[in-house]
Order: C-alpha cells, then structure tokens, then sequence
C-alpha cells in the first residue's frame, strides 16, 4: 500500500513514475482497475557510468535504479514481479529477486563532460544506411541496462521510455497465457516467454508493440509454422523500407517456430485464463 512518506516526498519538479499493484480479472475482456496507485518520484538520482545496450558505448547517466524505485512502495506479499510497460507499448516481467542482477537503472539525464541533459538521442542514427525508418525515441526517461560481452536477445536493445511499474503475482500472470497441456503448446509458450512475450500478447492480454496474436486476426491462420520461422528468424530485405520493427530472432529453430504456430493456434482457439493470485 501506498505509505505516506512517498505523497510528501512527491515535489512537481522531479519526474515520477506510477506504480501499481495488478487487480484480479479477466484482461481479455476488461482492464479491472489499478490497485493502490502511487506516483513514485524518481530521486534521488545517482550518478552512473554504464555501457548501455543499446546505444553500445559508454556514457554517464543520472537516474534511478528500479529497485530502489520499489523500495519505497509497500507491496503486498503475493507481489513477486515487476511489469515493466514502456511508451511502445512493450511490456517487460523481471522477477524481484533478480533485479540486483539486472541492474535495471531508470535515467533521467543523459552527461557529457560539460553537462547533463534531459533529451536521450534516438537509438538508430538517420545518418547509416541501415538505419531504421523508426528508431526508438525517449521522452522523459530512458531504461540503461549493460550490454553483455555477447550479442544474446534481450528485450532492453527494443525498449523506449518506461511508463509505469505494474506489480504482479508472477505465476498468476504466467498462467493467463497456459491455455493447452499440450506438450508442443508448452514447448511454445516456454519460447513465447523467452523472445516474444514482450512485444506481443494475445486477445488484449500482454504486451502490444507487435501485432496481438489472435486479433483482429488471428496469425496462426496468416503464416504457415515454416513461415512463422522464415519471419521470427530473418527479416525480408525491404523491411527497413516498410518501416518494420520487428528484431530478427535467431536462435528460433524450426523445431521452435513450429511449436511457437501451435501456441498462435492454440491462443486462437481457446480463451486465456483470469488473472487470479494464488
Ligand atoms: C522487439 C519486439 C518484438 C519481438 C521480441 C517479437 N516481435 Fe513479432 N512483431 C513485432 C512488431 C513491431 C511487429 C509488426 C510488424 C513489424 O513492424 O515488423 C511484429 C509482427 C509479428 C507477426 C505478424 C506479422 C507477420 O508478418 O506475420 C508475427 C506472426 C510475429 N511478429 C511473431 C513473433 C514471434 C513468434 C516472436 C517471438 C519468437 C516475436 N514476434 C517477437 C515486434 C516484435
């Protein structure tokens, strides 16, 4: 619940973000209410110097780390996952317990040698030829995680401004998405979860950067399973033309792809599950 402290601490100059806790419901038919809805300021600021993923350099970063952002929230017990929803309308879960690890940190001005500005610079440069028509934009905040040695799939090279902090069960959020024992199912949404949850969901529920994947047209009947793995793995070579944002992902192996197509089929044919903490 929302303590005191924060509502005095609260000053119409420092940034803040909302955070809240996710109310019980069926989000494939209804957005229930946010519980105990706090604007969290974001101070105070630190000072850091990362290699952000996304820029893939070093720079200096005013901001606050996530987790301290959440310290001053009193959340209830069942709350074990931060939902991360950002202006593109991606949505990423991170686990509490690991959010040391990851190292989240929420900035807030962007330093050079002279001084600190508010205004980060968009992700892809118009000045490179293989520039993306649409590259991610900031507006009053940008997410800085450090970039691994290797170029592994992380939801963070795609995020834009983080909007608010939905605080979530993350088993009841999980299950919503559990709509076949089928072990293909299983095997595709064990992949949905590592690579495509975070731009894409299902009936409403989830992420909506990408396409939802059953409306207003459910993909499964679009794409064979072969081309669902043709489209995750590469992308068509006028896709910067089009202005496409999908990332090419890889590691999707046609094994993968395949099961992947039976969970779009299975989305499209069987309801999601209510949210309900356990
Ligand atoms: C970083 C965000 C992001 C991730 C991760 C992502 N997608 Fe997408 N996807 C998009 C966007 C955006 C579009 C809309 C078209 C575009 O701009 O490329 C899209 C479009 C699609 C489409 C519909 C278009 C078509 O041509 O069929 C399918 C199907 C799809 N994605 C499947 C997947 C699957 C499966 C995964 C996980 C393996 C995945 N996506 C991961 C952002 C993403």
């Amino acid at each position: 619940m929302m303590s005191l402290m924060i509502v005095s601490m609260l000053s119409a100059s420092s940034p803040a973000l909302p955070v809240w806790v996710r109310a019980s419901g069926d989000y494939s038919r209804e957005q229930p209410p946010r519980l105990a809805e706090a604007q969290v300021p974001l101070e105070p600021v630190q000072r850091k110097r990362m290699k952000d993923l996304q820029y893939d350099r070093m720079g200096d970063y005013e901001g606050v780390p996530l987790e301290q952002i959440l310290r001053s929230y009193e959340a209830p017990k069942e709350v074990d996952t931060a939902l991360l929803h950002f202006s593109n309308e991606m949505l990423v879960p991170v686990p509490l317990r690991e959010l040391e690890k990851l190292g989240v940190f929420v900035a807030v001005r962007t330093c050079s040698a002279e001084a600190c500005t508010a205004e980060f610079a968009p992700v892809a440069k118009k000045d490179q030829p293989w520039a993306d028509r649409r590259p991610i934009r900031f507006t009053s905040n940008k997410v800085v995680v450090v970039a691994a040695a290797d170029k592994r799939f992380s939801p963070f090279r795609h995020t834009s401004t983080l909007t608010g902090i939905e605080l979530v069960n993350g088993r009841a959020y999980d299950r919503q998405f559990e709509v076949s024992e089928a072990p293909n199912v299983r095997a595709g949404l064990a992949t949905f979860r590592e690579r495509c949850q975070f731009c894409h969901g299902a009936r409403g529920v989830g992420a909506n950067f990408g396409w939802d994947y059953v409306k207003p047209i459910a993909l499964y009947t679009y794409r064979s399973p072969k081309s669902l793995a043709m489209h995750v793995r590469h992308r068509e070579s006028d896709a910067h033309d089009k202005g496409l944002m999908m990332p090419a992902i890889a590691d999707v192996d046609d094994a993968a792809a395949g099961a992947l197509w039976e969970l779009l089929e299975a989305f499209a044919k069987n309801p999601l599950k209510p949210y309900t903490v356990p």
